[in-house]
């Protein structure tokens, strides 16, 4: 995208900004992120996304992709960019509205780092040290440095400077949530009123997905459930679930990941069936991961031709992400001309 034309962008939206806050009532605006660090999963999709997707028609969504907290642990340039760029497909494709919503990406609003700068000064080394994300990533092996320190003041900029009112997270963001209230608290209380303090969306039947090996769902753990692997891929994965060695006559253990996975594609009713079925002699796991396997395949397979179209036309993709960037970067200035005044900043 050419500067002059990003420049008009700009103008154009902002004037068209004004007009429509003068005459909206303000709705709550709901904001979160997602690293581009690899396949998107189904503890991303239940955690976050979909939740995201489904907040996009009852609130002012916005939904970054959140490229430098991956630059954290990822080294190679290709592998980032590809990375950012298919996160982009994969929100698309799933449902995510560019008119709708604010979607885009996080570097293309510069801000962010300069508020993280901003907030790094009232942020005490104490807190920073007792994050508990922190501390996995060490002992998992990463090496130390000072990006993966402050990624929660990173995280917090990205809230805050949208004033964002509501987080949908999975719970293993939790503590960053309070990281970034604490800050934006201390914020207010040393300046100004200026920065809304956001509350967490953590929703308790999906905040912990596990994965096959029935650890928390995660890319760096290598147990991942990805929501658009093709059909053999998947089903080689469902097979690998764990499950015990019950025999078939046993009732079965409900808290087991290939129980709790399964759950997450029913409704009430087929819960309470599934739940029975468990209880009840007869039952093999085998049967349980094709039914689910067949569950996945269904939920997903509507947005597999809007993804391969994407794929084949990424113009689309990058339009859509500089409408996020015009949108987004209109708020982030607002607030960060509020909060470089309120320091002393600006003259
Ligand atoms: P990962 O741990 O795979 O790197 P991210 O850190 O990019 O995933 O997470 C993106 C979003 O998805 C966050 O809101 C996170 O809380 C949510 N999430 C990730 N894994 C899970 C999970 N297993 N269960 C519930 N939510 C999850
Ligand atoms: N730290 C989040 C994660 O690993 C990603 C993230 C970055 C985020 N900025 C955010 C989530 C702002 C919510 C709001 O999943």
């Amino acid at each position: 995208m050419l500067k002059k034309d990003r420049l008009i962008g700009d103008l154009i939206y902002s004037w068209s900004h004004l007009v429509r806050s003068m005459s909206d009532k303000k709705k709550f605006r709901v904001l979160s992120g997602i690293q581009p660090t690899g396949g998107l999963h189904l503890g991303n999709y239940f955690g976050m996304m979909s939740r995201m997707l489904e907040y996009q028609n009852k609130s002012d969504l916005f939904c970054c992709i959140v490229n430098y907290h991956a630059l954290t642990t990822i080294q190679d340039k290709n592998v980032l960019k590809n990375n950012t760029i298919n996160a982009a497909i994969d929100f698309l494709a799933l449902g995510m509205d560019p008119d709708k919503s604010t979607f885009w990406v996080q570097s293309d609003i510069p801000q962010v780092s300069e508020l993280t700068w901003l907030l790094s000064n009232l942020t005490s080394i104490g807190l920073m040290e007792r994050s508990t994300s922190y501390k996995d990533k060490i002992d998992k092996g990463l090496t130390p440095h000072m990006g993966l320190f402050s990624y929660p003041i990173l995280m917090a900029a990205d809230i805050l400077l949208y004033g964002s009112d509501i987080v949908p997270v999975g719970k293993d963001q939790k503590q960053h949530l309070e990281i970034t209230r604490d800050i934006a608290i201390r914020f207010n209380n040393i300046y100004e009123e200026i920065l809304v303090v956001p509350e967490p969306d953590i929703e308790e039947e999906t905040m912990l997905v596990p994965g096959v090996d029935g650890q928390k769902m995660s890319k760096s753990y290598g147990n991942t459930i990805p929501i658009f692997a093709d059909d053999g891929e998947l089903k080689k994965i469902v097979m690998s679930i764990v499950t015990d060695s019950a025999g078939i006559d046993e009732p079965k253990d409900k808290n087991t990941p290939l129980y709790k996975l399964y759950s997450l594609f029913l409704n009430n009713e087929e819960k309470k069936i599934l739940n029975d079925r468990y209880d009840t002699p007869g039952l093999r796991y085998g049967d349980i991961k094709k039914e689910l396997l067949e569950r996945i395949i269904n939920h997903f397979s509507p947005y597999k031709e809007k993804r391969e179209h994407l794929l084949n036309n990424l113009d689309d993709v990058y339009q859509a992400l500089e409408k996020g960037r015009v949108k987004a970067n209109v708020v982030a200035n607002e607030y960060i001309d509020k909060i470089r005044k309120a320091m002393g900043i600006a003259y």
